[in-house]
């Protein structure tokens, strides 16, 4: 992959060591929202390979889905909704739980946000063990929606590409540095 836009946006992520807790390297991308083009070289990768996809909902998890979904939804031309921690969504809902290193969490998604048989795209900024991913693609199927194919910024390279969750692909822009 030669397309230099990918090191400009790797290069703009700060990586933050032993936050929030001792050993974790974090990868802070509101440097990249900082950074005018690599934000937007970010939003252009993911509306070149979705945009004549039949997509007709960018489904973006909490927190940092929220903030590169809506400019994809609005590019092609989808519809965006947001799966939340519990407790926020005001309407009917649907949960899912996950696994976290101590303890579980849980996604949820509005009812009737999703029709049955629309395509979906999952947006996150990072993938991790896919958990969490794993819990929106369950919470979107649930109500009949076939999920296309999760995307994040950042994503480890043992995940880049190949590895699927619950099935559907993931395509990862940057490994963590
Ligand atoms: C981070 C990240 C992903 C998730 C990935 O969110 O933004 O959503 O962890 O981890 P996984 O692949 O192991 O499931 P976090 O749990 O920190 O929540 P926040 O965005 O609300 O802070």
């Amino acid at each position: 992959k030669g397309d230099p836009r990918l090191q400009a946006i790797s290069d703009s992520i700060r990586v933050v060591p032993d936050f929030p807790k001792k050993g974790i390297m974090f990868q802070d991308i509101t440097t990249l929202l900082l950074d005018h083009k690599a934000f937007k070289h970010t939003v252009d990768i993911f509306v070149d390979r979705y945009r004549d996809m039949g997509i007709s909902v960018v489904a973006g998890v909490e927190a940092r889905g929220f903030m590169f979904g809506p400019p994809i939804a609005l590019a092609i031309g989808a519809k965006f909704i947001p799966l939340r921690k519990p407790g926020k969504l005001p309407g009917q809902v649907i949960s899912e739980s996950y696994e976290l290193e101590y303890g579980t969490d849980c996604l949820e998604m509005h009812v009737g946000a999703v029709q049955p048989g629309e395509r979906a795209l999952v947006i996150d900024d990072l993938v991790a063990t896919g958990g969490t991913l794993s819990a929106a693609i369950r919470l979107l199927e649930r109500v009949g929606a076939e999920v296309v194919e999760c995307a994040c910024v950042i994503g480890l390279r043992e995940v880049k590409g190949q590895r699927r969750l619950n099935g559907k692909p993931l395509y990862i822009l940057v490994e963590p540095r």
